[in-house]
């Protein structure tokens, strides 16, 4: 199994990347095959509306910093998506990632029941943290990404959330984030080697 992690803080070591660390890990200790993308690390621009992936190519035609991202994530079976909350949403870096994705669908995916080029059985786990401790603020992030994975052909989305994080290294006070995550690889993992 292949798992692949898209990290969008600009914080290598922050709370996001934290959990994401913790799932990667114990996936990895299952055999999983894993790699990361720190998206601050890369060059690379939003979507240029250019519409070349649905004309005259399957892949996204820039080639910059999220090609190999968006080539990994193709061929991954969990995708993880990572990110703090910036004003109510996900920071810049994974906006513009999320906007790249645009390149998956197909060319007449307004009427085309095919609107995905990914394989179907794809699962993404969405890892979000934020300062605020009340977890009914900013509660309508993930269900409104997890439309839009759904919309490029990701059916399955779960949700690992840590609130009330405003250092760095809070989220290691956060052990109930990190066995959740933790289990949460292990059920996966188990579960698509089972089905081979
Ligand atoms: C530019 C910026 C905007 C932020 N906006 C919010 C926000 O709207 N709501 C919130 O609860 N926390 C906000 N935060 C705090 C982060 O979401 C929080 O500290 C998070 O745990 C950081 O995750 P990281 O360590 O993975 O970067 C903001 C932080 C920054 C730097």
């Amino acid at each position: 199994m292949k798992i692949v992690a898209v990290l969008g803080s600009p914080r290598l070591n922050g709370n996001s990347a934290f959990i994401a660390g913790c799932f990667l890990e114990a996936a990895k200790n299952l055999g999983a095959e894993t790699r990361s993308f720190a998206l601050n690390a890369l060059a690379y621009r939003g979507c240029q509306a250019c519409m070349c992936c649905k004309k005259t190519s399957e892949v996204c035609v820039l080639k910059d910093g999220l090609s190999e991202v968006l080539a990994a994530v193709r061929e991954a079976d969990v995708i993880v998506l990572a990110s703090p909350v910036y004003y109510g949403d996900v920071t810049g870096q994974m906006k513009l990632f999320i906007d790249r994705t645009f390149c998956y669908l197909t060319p007449d995916f307004h009427t085309n029941p095919q609107r995905s080029r990914l394989l179907p059985g794809k699962t993404v786990v969405f890892i979000q943290t934020q300062g605020l401790a009340d977890a009914t603020v900013f509660a309508d992030v993930f269900p409104r990404y997890r439309e839009m994975m759904k919309f490029i052909g990701i059916d399955e989305a779960h949700l690992l959330r840590g609130c009330g994080l405003s250092k760095q290294d809070d989220i290691r006070k956060h052990e109930d984030v990190l066995k959740q995550a933790e289990e949460l690889a292990i059920r996966i993992t188990n579960r698509n080697a089972s089905l081979g």
